[in-house]
């Protein structure tokens, strides 16, 4: 039969995926991935990039083989790969197969395009911006999400919002954005180029957000990855969130710090209790630092809040390698794959290695 088919239409035959918990099954093409199946077959699949980069798509193999067209683990810890999560942008089937979509417990808003412009954009470090954009109408976005700016003759690139949301939407959103060296993006905007521009906004996006519950909460912020831990911790505090919390922030050096005033004035007001954590990896060891040295994933043990491993939820942003070690960390301390949320800065240069 699949032979046959093979040689009426000149292509193999479509294999089937069950898609929890929305219980549809869709038809799959040999040629087709997961999630464009999926899509065509117009199951709410949750995606945004659909190139394997942003892990929206992340979903649990229950049954069944997939092969993956960009390695999963460019984008997925070895601790997701290891309990079966696979991208369905990037995954095509070898037979049926059975997937669960994990469900993000909340009502996000959808996805819209607007039309912006950068109206600010001020030096916050040697190499990360503050920078504003001013939109044609206003955005509702959850704490921690995240949009995808685009300006013409570049790809999208994604920036979390790094101010807490408001009621009936924010007209001007703020990013923290760090220059990459070689960059098409941040060369450009470093450069001052990118000032008074027209850009496209589409969003928001992603899973990344405080979850419900009292369960003390551990923050890891690398380089420009505060910006949506901010967006959290200051959305949680004006809605007197009562949760303990350490917020562990990696840097290099002293003048890598940044929002260190904001943090401490969130840290004032926190209760029960938010310990604020800065450590640097770079600073000269005779220079008047006083706080922890050393990669901030070494901290992590010390510093949890107290209480059973098991209960406490871990929200961390930045780049992959310090997710990658933290999430190690954290799961070999006991923390559940489940309560640990993250969003990996990732880059051209990630998916390219
Ligand atoms: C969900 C999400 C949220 C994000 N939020 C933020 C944020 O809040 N703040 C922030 O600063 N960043 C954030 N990022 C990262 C951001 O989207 C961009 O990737 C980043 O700003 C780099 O963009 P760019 O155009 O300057 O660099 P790119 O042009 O993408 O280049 C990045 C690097 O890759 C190298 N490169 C390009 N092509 C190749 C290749 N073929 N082989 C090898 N190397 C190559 C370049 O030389 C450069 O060093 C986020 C990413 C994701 C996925
Ligand atoms: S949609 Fe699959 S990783 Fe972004």
């Amino acid at each position: 039969m699949a032979s046959l088919l093979k040689k009426l239409f000149g292509r193999s035959e479509p294999r089937i995926a069950t898609i929890k918990p929305f219980d549809v099954q869709v038809a799959v093409d040999g040629s087709q991935t997961l999630l464009e199946a999926a899509l065509a077959e117009g199951v709410p699949f949750p995606h945004n990039c659909t190139v394997g980069t942003c892990g929206s798509c992340k979903c649990r193999l229950i049954e069944g083989k997939v092969s993956a067209i960009t390695d999963f683990g460019y984008t997925l810890s070895k601790q997701e790969l290891d309990a079966g999560y696979i991208l369905a942008c990037q995954a095509q089937l070898k037979g049926p197969i059975t997937v669960e979509v994990e469900s993000p417990g909340a009502d996000l808003p959808a996805p819209e395009q607007f039309q912006g412009k950068i109206v600010k954009s001020i030096d916050l470090t040697h190499d990360i911006k503050a920078v504003t954009v001013s939109l044609d109408r206003q955005i509702d976005f959850v704490a921690g999400q995240y949009a995808d700016i685009t300006v013409p003759g570049l790809p999208a690139r994604s920036y979390s919002f790094a101010t807490a949301p408001e009621r009936g939407g924010r007209r001007e959103v703020t990013f923290f954005i760090r220059k990459v060296p070689g960059g098409q993006f941040t060369e450009k905007l470093f450069a001052g180029a990118l000032d008074n521009a027209e850009v496209g906004l589409n969003g928001p996006h992603g899973t990344f957000f405080l979850r419900g519950g009292e369960a003390p909460i551990v923050c890891i912020a690398g380089g420009s990855g505060l910006a949506p831990l901010l967006s959290i911790l200051q959305h949680a505090r004006k809605n007197r969130v009562r949760r303990e919390c350490v917020m562990l922030f990696g840097a290099r050096t002293q003048a890598d710090l940044y929002q260190v005033t904001e943090i401490r004035e969130i840290a004032r007001d926190w209760l029960p209790s938010l310990r604020f954590v800065p450590v640097l990896s770079h600073e000269p060891a005779d220079s008047d630092w006083q706080g922890l040295r050393g990669l901030v994933t070494e901290h992590i043990a010390a510093m949890l809040p107290k209480a059973s491993p098991a209960d406490i939820q871990g929200y961390m942003c930045g780049p992959p390698p310090m997710i990658d070690a933290a999430i190690t960390v954290m799961t070999d301390l006991g923390i559940p794959l489940q309560s640990i949320h993250y969003d990996k800065f990732t880059d051209a240069s990630t998916t390219a290695r």
